[in-house]
């Protein structure tokens, strides 16, 4: 019997942590799931650590053990839902994970804007009837900006669903699945935090036909350069290849911060600080925090950066 306690942050930090004590307790004949000490939950931490569960149990139905799950202090002394308990229920944290312990009638939502995690299909990228798929991506990005902003928000619709399409063309581009899910949260009056998974090949498998390359770190990291791309050319051409990942994090480096995993390995740039955790499991999920409070001038810095990265890359 292993107890395995919810952190008191479920952020990057606190959901790595966690999802590693997970991933590592997958032979334990009973684990006990315990709330008591969660009090507070982030898009990412949540995406993360319902992955590392998706996997974690996938693969012990498979090897055919026989994990008993016990959950403790999903309520508090007064018998009510915590409040960080509610908040998961409310994101999907445990439909995604396919626990079943709740009653839907129950939750109450948060009070900001937020998506919970939610499937997105190929099919339903293709619903938006476009004249290609990228232009198809971008329009459902647009919805997905409209569920966080309001119509009037135009400057704030552009600049989240520029990061959307890139991360969700991505998944459709080069993770050899045809689904993804979104999480996303607005923060305050103008900070986002928006987070895209996959649990597809990830990105040194897709990038080792051209480079070769077996280190995932360095793969991963390598992704993040100018210009590096699995394809020759963008099937957008107007698009630069291998400037998407490059400018999602110069930009989420600047504007509040950036984590990446991608089969094995999670990369969290905070500002100045930058952290690595070692996760055994597949997928990529891409992170972008970004406080549009100073934002004015949004797409002319992301000129800029591109411009600076192509300077640099042919040097
Ligand atoms: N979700 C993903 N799954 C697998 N590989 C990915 C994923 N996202 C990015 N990659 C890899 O990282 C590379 C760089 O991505 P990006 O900078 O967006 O450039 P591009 O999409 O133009 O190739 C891709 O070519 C691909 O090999
Ligand atoms: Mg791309």
């Amino acid at each position: 019997m292993t107890t395995i306690f919810f952190p008191n942050i479920l952020d990057d930090r606190g959901a790595a942590e966690f999802s590693n004590k997970v991933l590592m307790s997958m032979a334990e004949p009973e684990l006990i799931f315990d709330f008591g000490e969660l009090d507070f939950v982030e898009p990412f931490g949540i995406m993360l650590a319902a992955q590392a569960l998706r996997y974690a149990f996938m693969k012990c139905n498979k090897d055919n053990s026989n994990v008993g799950v016990r959950f403790l202090n999903l309520t508090d002394d007064d018998g009510k839902l915590r409040p960080s308990v509610n908040r998961l229920i409310f994101f999907n944290f445990f439909d995604h994970v396919n626990w079943n312990i709740y009653e839907k009638g129950k939750v109450q939502k948060p009070a900001l804007e937020c998506i919970p995690i939610m499937k997105i299909t190929k099919q339903d990228i293709k619903a938006m009837e476009e004249v290609n798929f990228m232009a198809s991506i971008k329009k459902y990005s647009i919805f997905l900006s409209k569920i966080l902003f309001s119509s009037d928000y135009k400057k704030e619709i552009d600049i989240i669903s520029y990061f959307f399409s890139e991360i969700i063309n991505n998944v459709f581009q080069h993770s050899k699945t045809d689904k993804c899910y979104v999480v996303a949260q607005k923060w305050r009056k103008d900070s986002v935090d928006i987070v895209v998974s996959d649990e597809g090949v990830g990105i040194t498998e897709s990038l080792a036909g051209k480079y070769g390359m077996k280190d995932n770190i360095m793969a991963i990291r390598k992704s993040l350069q100018f210009g590096i791309s699995k394809d020759s050319k963008n099937v957008n051409k107007s698009e630069k290849t291998g400037a998407g990942l490059f400018s999602i994090s110069k930009i989420g480096e600047k504007m509040g911060g950036f984590s990446i995993f991608s089969k094995n390995d999670l990369l969290v740039f905070e500002g100045q600080r930058f952290s690595m955790f070692r996760l055994p499991m597949v997928g990529t999920i891409v992170k972008v925090s970004v406080d549009l409070s100073n934002s004015e001038s949004f797409f002319a810095k992301l000129e800029g950066v591109i411009a600076e990265g192509e300077r640099l890359a042919s040097k």
